[in-house]
């Protein structure tokens, strides 16, 4: 294969497609077990482990370099696919009386292209709402942690002990400890600041203007009231229904997906061979089936637990 071949022969197409599938195999995996402490990790634990983890994800190197292939992958296997598909369609004969497509291959088979550009518009929509919130607008908020307690005051006339309740908003900071970032003024009922945030999470101390830490972001709260849990003062979605409604129709088509394409990218590159066939194939449909259903179950039990 010429040196321009290993890119563009249609060949070397099929190898592309087969490689960058499989990654995206692996990432759903990954992403799929991040995700799903979502419901099986609950209350403020929960919602520490979450946002710890996007922290991590977010931060550590090797899962960066990870990240920026999952992007390239994305791309290549969606460019490439659509490329081949309209080359194939060109390729084909038209309505010839004995062309029965159902014959030889199967309905996913046949439709890969359309169910991969659902999916690409299902990722675009799904990076818009998490993704871009988290990494470019940083507009996902710090995660707080609002607790009240109870004072006892001596009242300077009477001498007599009153009880006064603060509220106070602690910050959970990258170090794993909790820090007050503001307090409720029982007196005047107003907030008053202890520190002030730059660039979106990093923590000064407001009379000495010095960096005392790092907060992480409460991505948690972010994805609960997308799919309906109304979290810590942020308004819930009033069209979570329909996005749950979507993610789980998304998930149809990711399942139609996978159902042709786990096996198929084990035959473009040449990894078949008869004795591990039934084993490739029937790993592929069990995949294909699992991994869909454990992301539509997310936001099923998200909305469900509102
Ligand atoms: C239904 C359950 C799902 C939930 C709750 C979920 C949640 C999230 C969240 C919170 C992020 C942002 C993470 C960050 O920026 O740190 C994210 C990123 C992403 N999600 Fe999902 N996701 C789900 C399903 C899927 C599926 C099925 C796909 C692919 C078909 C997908 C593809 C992606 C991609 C490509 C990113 C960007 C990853 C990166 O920057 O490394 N997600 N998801």
């Amino acid at each position: 294969m010429s040196k321009s071949g290993i890119f563009t022969s249609s060949l070397a197409k099929k190898y592309w497609m087969a490689l960058t599938g499989l990654f995206l195999i692996t990432f759903l995996v990954g992403h799929l077990l991040g995700n799903l402490q979502l419901i099986t990790k609950t209350g403020e634990e929960g919602r520490r482990a979450f946002n710890e983890y996007a922290y991590f994800m977010g931060h550590n190197i090797f899962i960066k370099i990870l990240a920026y292939l999952t992007y390239f992958s994305i791309l290549a296997h969606a460019i490439i696919g659509l490329y081949l598909a309209v080359q194939n369609k060109k390729a084909r004969p038209k309505n010839y009386a004995y062309n029965k497509p159902s014959a030889n291959s199967s309905t996913a088979s046949r439709n890969m292209a359309i169910l991969g550009t659902l999916i690409l518009i299902f990722i675009c929509t799904h990076m818009a709402n998490f993704w871009y919130k988290q990494k470019v607008a940083e507009t996902v908020p710090l995660h707080i942690l609002h607790k009240e307690i109870t004072e006892q005051q001596q009242n300077p006339m009477t001498g007599q002990l009153m009880e006064q309740k603060i509220g106070i908003n602690y910050v959970l900071t990258t170090k794993g400890d909790y820090m007050p970032k503001s307090y409720t003024d029982p007196n005047t009922g107003k907030d008053v600041e202890l520190m002030d945030v730059k660039e979106g999470t990093h923590l000064y101390d407001k009379k000495a203007e010095l960096q005392v830490g790092e907060g992480y972001r409460d991505l948690h709260t972010v994805v609960m009231n997308f799919f309906g849990q109304s979290q810590q003062g942020q308004p819930t979605n009033d069209l979570a229904l329909w996005a749950v409604i979507l993610y789980v129709i998304s998930m149809f088509v990711l399942m139609f997906h996978l159902w042709h394409g786990f096996a198929s990218s084990f035959q473009s590159l040449g990894l078949n061979h008869i004795r591990y066939n039934g084993f490739i194939n029937i790993l592929g449909k069990i995949f294909s089936i699992v991994v869909p259903l454990l992301f539509a179950i997310i936001p099923v039990m998200i909305y469900l637990n509102r």
